[in-house]
């Protein structure tokens, strides 16, 4: 115990000591802390490729705003409009939660918003500003959820760890 050998470096280690704890409790506290979704692997997949198609098009906007060819960019957003989520998978929408698919709605209105006004307007920097705004929800709903355990009550499928004899 510290009791009764208090010097300035014992204080000095207790504080240090107290600190190190602190620390690591709030990295212990801080691990994942968005909402976890359970979705099937065949949903998981769906979406991921969804959100990979996602960073295609605001790469292809980006683009097409630095080559200031407005006709290209408007084609590119649109790519990523409402038009695009026809084919979720039929099961999916009731598994997401209402926030979630609120905010999904808004990207994909986001980028229609940002094709019409880019053909209409042709005004670059509206465009990015509104890219900008659009891309709040991408960072807004990574911040808040994440793909947790997912279920396989449609994939009858081997997963691939077990398809090479690998036990998972
Ligand atoms: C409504 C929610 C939501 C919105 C909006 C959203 N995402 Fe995602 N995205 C997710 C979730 C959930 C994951 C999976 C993250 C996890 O499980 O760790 C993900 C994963 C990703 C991934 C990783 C894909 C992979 O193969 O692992 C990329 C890239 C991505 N998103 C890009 C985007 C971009 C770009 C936008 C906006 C233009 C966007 N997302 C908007 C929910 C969203």
């Amino acid at each position: 115990m510290l009791t009764g050998a208090c010097t300035p470096a014992a204080r000095r280690f207790a504080a240090a000591a107290a600190l190190g704890l602190l620390l690591a409790q709030s990295a212990l506290a801080a691990g994942d802390t968005r909402n976890l979704i359970s979705i099937s692997e065949d949903e998981r997949l769906y979406v991921l490729q969804d959100m990979r198609d996602l960073l295609a098009t605001v790469n292809a906007v980006v683009e097409a705003a630095g080559a200031n060819d407005m006709a290209r960019l408007a084609a590119s957003a649109k790519a990523a409009g409402m038009a695009s989520t026809q084919g979720v998978p039929a099961g999916l929408p009731a598994k997401l939660p209402g926030p979630f698919k609120q905010m999904g709605a808004e990207m994909h209105r986001g980028f229609d918003q940002i094709a019409q006004d880019a053909q209409t307007l042709g005004d670059r920097d509206r465009a990015l500003g509104q890219l900008a705004r659009t891309l709040q929800l991408c960072v807004g709903c990574h911040a808040a959820y994440g793909f947790g355990s997912t279920t396989s009550m449609t994939n009858t499928q081997q997963s691939p760890a077990t398809a090479k004899g690998n036990k998972p």
